[in-house]
């Protein structure tokens, strides 16, 4: 069973993703993370993206693998546990670089489709019911008024002690959904038959409960 859960960036993927796969025993796979281990091994490299041919040439020496423990995801890059080095601005940029790629991104398929096999997953991501997991039964599309999107960003990088302006905050959010929308493969769109919700007036919790009362009835 695979529920799949698209949208731009600061909808509350992460987190309804999160609520909804503790609710139903599922694993919670963060896709973005997988982008985000492939910038933070080019940056250890000493290789800045978007230098596209240095990133390509790490491909065939790079390992990548996800381990869960006690339901949290953690990626492990050539081994090592990298999950909590990837959240910093530079890997932020950087891995909207690298997930603009067309061979990055068909390089990560089949590390994505390998966690649907373990089991039920709830997978997050801009691409995953068009692409990872098109024929997955239940799809989500979230979206939120841009000014929402942003303040909500700018509000888990100040918890996070980052310093950025709400200026800065939404031009870099702007500039990574350019991409995401433009990239050539797998941009970011709503499956046709994704079920779309605007997070903007909504809790976490409340789009989870919109969610489950979807997947309850058609079970
Ligand atoms: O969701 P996130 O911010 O952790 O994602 C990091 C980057 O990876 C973001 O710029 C979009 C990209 N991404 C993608 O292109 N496809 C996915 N399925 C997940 C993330």
């Amino acid at each position: 069973m695979i529920i799949a859960i698209d949208g731009p960036a600061g909808v509350g993927k992460s987190t309804v993703a999160k609520l909804l796969a503790t609710r139903l025993g599922y694993l919670y796979l963060d896709t973005g993370a997988l982008y985000r281990a492939i910038a933070w091994k080019a940056l250890q490299s000493g290789i800045r993206p978007p230098d596209i041919g240095q990133v390509l040439k790490l491909l065939p020496t790079t390992s990548i693998h996800m381990q869960f423990l006690h339901g949290a995801m953690q990626v492990l890059v050539d081994g090592i546990d990298v999950t909590g080095e990837l959240r910093t601005p530079e890997v932020t940029v950087a891995a909207s670089m690298v997930s603009a790629l067309p061979a990055v991104r068909e390089w990560l398929l089949p590390i994505q489709r390998q966690i649907g096999q373990q089991g039920s997953v709830v997978a997050e991501g801009r691409d995953i019911g068009t692409t990872v997991f098109p024929s997955a039964p239940y799809k989500f599309f979230l979206d939120a008024d841009a000014d929402v999107r942003v303040a909500r960003r700018h509000r888990e990088l100040v918890a996070a002690g980052r310093g950025e302006t709400i200026e800065t905050t939404s031009r870099d959010l702007s500039s990574r959904d350019q991409r995401d929308r433009t990239r050539s493969v797998a941009p970011l769109t709503p499956a046709v038959d994704a079920r779309s919700i605007d997070t903007s007036t909504l809790s976490p919790a409340q789009v989870v409960e919109e969610m489950l009362a979807v997947v309850s009835i058609r079970q």
